[in-house]
């Protein structure tokens, strides 16, 4: 930095910092050292002109790893001119120490730049796929692999993470359902605080914690059909019951950025939407963090048919309150002129480059701008082996066992095994779509090397037997014949890792190409052998012919890079499986959205007789699932019994207790993950037919007991009415306690609103 500014600052900087010190203590609004880092951004704000403020709204991407359309944007030409802000897809120690040289010595103030990345689930070693990660429903495990991520990220340089994406969805023909916790608000708002905590630790000016982003605000998953950055229509109150709670939690956790969605709320689109932004995460919430746009989403309002030209979409944005054009360039090329117009106030403007100061200031860049880009931490953390050991042991617990037919599973030994499947030996797939700076060429360990390990005397025969995607048969007359030489028969099938995650809906959610047809004809091969299938993708698929022929199923979604470790981990029962789906798998495409806390109707179906006419059912296909939401098996047995309530009534001041004895009846130890549903009976607005208020992951020896209890507040039963008002109201709830969402009620509480 040019040493006569550097000074200038430092001085008006520390006359501010003693002035604010003295005004802090009156105030108690801002923690000290928040005031400390507000006066100093006053004052290098005072040297700033509108140019360079501009100039920090605005982020460009390096060529790490594109994800939209490139905009022919000559940043490092920009970076001199104090003209960009922040950086994205630019990564390793060196490379973004270059750029950043670029910004702070090469420029009049010298203010270094914020590099971000997609670290979604890690950034070299490679954890399972976010919707894998949240089957494990264990909180201090993605804590934990949020926490590695950053670990390895911020050595490179990284200081900001876009992620978690904390939206619901509940279309599995929408690619990002990969990318999420899944379709429960209860579930998701809970993990979404566990990644933010696991990547900002407590202390962001430490050079290994980076800064978190709640993404998209909001909607995305509820595109329509499931096509990715479809329109999204939906009532106020579903809204704020569905799909804003895990951003507040996000709020409520700290979470220092936020990212706009693609696609538009009710006509007005994300990126310029000043109810999302202005009224609800500023007003309501008193998020004080920056909000970046997502790629091109603020030049997109034209085509959305909002804005009318791309300074028309400048203009909507930063009056709406996105503080960051992400690689669009509007804000460098209008913001100024629409100031000198009156048409954005210079207020705006002055808050957003606030905020994006501030955040360089937390992350202690002012002090030290290089102190993330460092080649020795990168070379000591990248892949150290206590992260493959986590990541190994994140892939086990991530596995949902969907069928286990006569205890098909855990495979014990066998003179011969056949492994056959597109992706037995793959070691690209496995990584998942945001295999961010993961090693795609040979460094994950495929599920076939993971068997290998545990099989010292079975031969294993292997056959590909056919590709992922297309129609070519050829391959599986070897694979038919390994089928019938071996004495049982392991497929591992499933998805491209491309076919899920952004830009990557689909209509067809079966298995695709010819994979369900070569697990057809195995299974008319060898009638009463064993198959066991492993299956790795992005989504919940229709598996209903599947499900016939297979014995066992275990989902392992994309299980990273250390995912044949850990599916052989589940095979072998050296870890006893206790994921538990958070999404719901439908029997078929036309049931979505399919999702387990849905509304009751008018017109549900009766137990005792659910063809009856007139009914909301359809014609060809039950109204259940293949598999629940909260279902997963495990190689041992769990009995619930004694469920207890503390009281039948309870006023709006008390609280209940809820407790029921949950044992290991089975022939293993296991964990199992015990979840409380509740079903408020009527409301002024109908409530879903169940809720998760409640779970914990507990851990049994064969035979043994353990009384599980939860407490409900009346916080817990509060819901958005009609009128936009949070609120509880009185009246009967079912209550249950349970290891799936597959269950009927048989117990009640009643709320009133006088007291005990
Ligand atoms: C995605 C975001 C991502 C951004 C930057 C966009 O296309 O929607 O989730 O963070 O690209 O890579």
């Amino acid at each position: 930095m040019n040493s006569k500014i550097t000074q200038t600052l430092f001085v008006l900087s520390s006359i501010l910092v003693f002035f604010s010190c003295n005004i802090a203590d009156k105030s108690n609004h801002l923690s000290k050292q928040e005031t400390v880092f507000d006066t100093k951004v006053d004052s290098l704000m005072e040297l700033m002109t509108l140019e360079e403020k501009i100039g920090q709204t605005t982020m460009y991407s390096g060529s790490g790893a594109v994800t939209g359309p490139t905009v022919n944007a000559d940043f490092r030409k920009f970076i001199k001119a104090s003209k960009v802000g922040a950086m994205l897809n630019v990564y390793s120690a060196k490379g973004t120490r270059e750029l950043q040289k670029l910004a702070v010595e090469e420029t009049r103030l010298g203010i270094p730049l914020l590099f971000g990345y997609d670290v979604i689930h890690g950034f070299k070693t490679i954890f399972p796929i976010n919707l894998g990660l949240s089957a494990s429903w264990d909180l201090e495990d993605i804590q934990k692999s949020s926490r590695i991520a950053a670990e390895e990220a911020s050595a490179v340089g990284i200081h900001w993470t876009f992620a978690p994406m904390v939206d619901i969805a509940r279309d599995p023909r929408w690619g990002r359902i990969s990318e999420g916790a899944g379709e429960d608000v209860y579930l998701a708002s809970k993990i979404a605080k566990a990644y933010v905590h696991g990547f900002q630790g407590d202390d962001l000016s430490k050079y290994n914690t980076i800064l978190a982003c709640a993404k998209h605000f909001v909607g995305y998953g509820a595109a329509q059909a499931g096509r990715d950055y479809h329109t999204v229509n939906m009532s106020e109150d579903e809204l704020r019951n569905v799909y804003l709670p895990p951003f507040k939690a996000s709020v409520d956790a700290g979470v220092e950025t936020f990212m706009t969605a693609f696609n538009e709320v009710n006509g007005v689109p994300a990126s310029g939407n000043s109810f999302l932004y202005r009224d609800i995460l500023r007003d309501e919430w008193n998020f004080k963090g920056l909000v970046v746009s997502d790629y091109t989403a603020i030049f997109e309002m034209v085509q959305h048919g909002f804005a009318k030209d791309n300074k028309d979409a400048a203009r909507i944005a930063m009056n709406a309150g996105i503080d960051m054009d992400m690689m669009g360039s509007v804000n460098r090329l209008y913001l100024e002129e629409l100031v000198v117009e009156n048409k954005v106030d210079i207020a705006h403007i002055n808050d957003a480059c606030r905020r994006i100061l501030l955040a360089k200031y937390k992350l202690g860049l002012f002090d030290d701008p290089y102190k993330y880009a460092n080649e020795a931490r990168e070379k000591e953390v990248i892949y150290k082996p206590e992260f493959l050991g986590a990541a190994r042991h994140s892939a086990a617990i991530s596995s949902v066992l969907l069928k286990n037919e006569n205890n098909a599973l855990p495979l014990t030994s066998a003179k011969t095994i056949a492994l056959i499947g597109p992706l037995v030996k793959d070691k690209e797939n496995i990584l998942g779509n945001w295999g961010a700076a993961g090693d795609r060429s040979g460094k994950a360990i495929s599920v076939y090397q993971g068997i290998q390990e545990y099989l010292q005397d079975t031969r294993i025969l292997y056959a590909k037997g056919c590709e992922i995607e297309g129609d070519d048969e050829s391959k599986f007359k070897d694979a038919i014949n390994i089928a019938k030489k071996a004495d049982m028969v392991v497929l591992v099938l499933g998805e491209d890792y491309d076919m899920s995650g952004e830009a990557a809906s689909r209509t067809n959610i079966k298995l695709p190409g010819k994979q369900t047809k070569l697990i057809r004809q195995i299974r008319k091969a060898v009638p009463n052998k064993k198959i066991v299938l492993v299956l790795m993708n992005g989504r919940p698929l229709d598996l209903s012919e599947e499900d016939i022929l297979a014995d066992a199923i275990l989902e392992a979604w994309f299980p990273g890079t250390m995912g044949g470790h850990g599916v052989a981990d589940v095979l072998f029962g050296k870890y006893n499986p206790s994921g538990k789906l958070t999404v719901t798998f439908p029997r078929n495409v036309g049931q979505i959205p399919i999702y387990y806390n849905m509304k009751n109707t008018g017109r549900p179906i009766p137990k005792n007789n659910p063809k009856e006419d007139y009914k909301s059912n359809y014609i060809d296909v039950a109204n259940t699932s293949l598999y629940p939401f909260g279902h997963g098996l495990s190689y041992t047995n769990f009995e619930y019994s004694d469920f207890k309530l503390s009281a039948a009534t309870i006023g709006f001041s008390d609280m209940i207790t809820a407790s029921a004895t949950i044992t290991n009846t089975g022939d293993y130890d296991g964990h199992e993950i015990v979840q409380l549903y509740v079903h408020d009976k009527v409301g002024s607005i109908t409530r879903p037919v169940k809720e998760l208020k409640g779970f914990e992951k507990i851990f049994l020896k064969k035979g043994e007991s353990k009384i599980v209890s939860f407490k409900i507040e009346v916080e817990d039963l509060k819901f958005y009415n009609s009128e936009m008002v949070f609120g509880v109201e009185p009246g009967v709830f079912d209550i249950a306690i349970k290891g799936t969402s597959d269950f009927e009620f048989e117990h009640t509480f009643t709320l009133t609103e006088s007291n005990k």
